[in-house]
């Protein structure tokens, strides 16, 4: 049986976050054929692309958690009609350097 790794973004940096929860039963109602693994976001620094040419430990581990998983499975509150900031910023820094994509070809929900 292939098996293939999901990568999973929790939108909320709250401690007793609810999506979080969601997140563990969403896991257990998965296909055996899929595992998870949290891809972290809390200690990223504020995006800018002064990091383009230099990116820090974070960013770094940020775009190769991304590219040893198979999908990409964001669980996220609404922040004021939107995503979390925090949220925002990961993707800000997946998706950069320019031409550096984390995310191209990979399966997202
Ligand atoms: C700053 C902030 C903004 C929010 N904005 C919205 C919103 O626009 N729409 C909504 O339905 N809920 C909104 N909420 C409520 C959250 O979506 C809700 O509390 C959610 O359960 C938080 O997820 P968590 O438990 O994973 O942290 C907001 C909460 C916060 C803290």
């Amino acid at each position: 049986m292939t098996t293939y790794t999901v990568g999973y973004f929790v939108g909320s940096l709250s401690s007793r976050s609810i999506n979080r929860t969601l997140s563990k039963a969403l896991i257990r109602l998965a296909p055996d054929d899929l595992e998870f693994v949290e891809i972290p976001i809390k200690d990223l620094p504020l995006y800018s692309p002064d990091y383009d040419a230099d990116f820090p430990p974070e960013g770094t581990a940020l775009k190769e958690a991304i590219a040893g998983v198979d999908a990409v499975l964001f669980v996220s509150p609404e922040y004021n009609r939107s995503i979390p900031g925090a949220l925002k910023n990961a993707i800000d820094w997946a998706s950069r350097p320019w031409g550096q994509n984390s995310f191209d070809h990979v399966p997202t929900a």
